[in-house]
């Protein structure tokens, strides 16, 4: 009797607990905008247009530059740089030309001061070494054996390599070297 009764009572609990309203679950909530706004708003203000690291909440989409600010980023220095003026923007009319003696070609050629060397060299049919074409290897190197730093001989676009030193005994890198003035080089040759 007493095992009867355990089961009824065990089986309207079961069926209680089956029918009862749970509390219902609630995922938990996305932050992750009210994260970055409170971290936005503990960032210091700056009187210089912010990196995209810096603008996310700040009031303007990631990466979003306000106009103000964006007149400001063209005319910084960044900008001024790469917009650098250099022999490279003579017209062809109006530029100079130089003595340049290639040693090991054996041949004295005249290379406009708005053409590089190497292609001058290469319009004369030599095989001349070159990697990048932009200053930012070593591969098309050559010496100035005309006594003095290459820099008194040939404007460099932009070349990143060569250091002082280096200049200063004549090495040049010819894709991105203009001639200024008569000189002789040795190709091939890097320091
Ligand atoms: S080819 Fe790379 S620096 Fe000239």
């Amino acid at each position: 009797m007493l095992g009867l009764s355990l089961g009824a009572a065990l089986t309207v609990v079961v069926v209680a607990f089956h029918y009862a309203r749970g509390t219902g679950w609630e995922p938990t909530a996305d932050i992750t905008q009210e994260v970055l706004e409170r971290r936005a708003s503990s960032v210091a203000e700056t009187d210089f247009p912010e990196p995209m690291n810096r603008s996310i909440g700040g009031g303007a989409a990631a990466g979003a530059v306000p106009a103000g600010e964006g007149a400001e980023l063209e005319g910084s220095d960044e900008a001024a740089a790469d917009e650098e003026s250099g022999p490279w923007d003579v017209s062809d009319d109006e530029a100079e030309y130089y003595e340049i003696e290639f040693v090991k070609q054996g041949e004295t050629i005249e290379v406009p001061e708005n053409e590089p060397l190497l292609d001058s060299g290469e319009e004369e049919g030599w095989d001349l070494p070159y990697a990048c074409r932009q200053g930012q290897c070593v591969s098309c190197a050559g010496q100035i054996t005309s006594g003095g730093n290459s820099e008194d001989y040939v404007v460099h676009d932009d070349q990143q390599m060569l250091e002082t030193p280096e200049l200063d005994d004549g090495y040049t890198l010819t894709c991105v070297a203009y001639p200024k003035d008569d000189f002789a080089i040795e190709t091939g040759e890097a320091p």
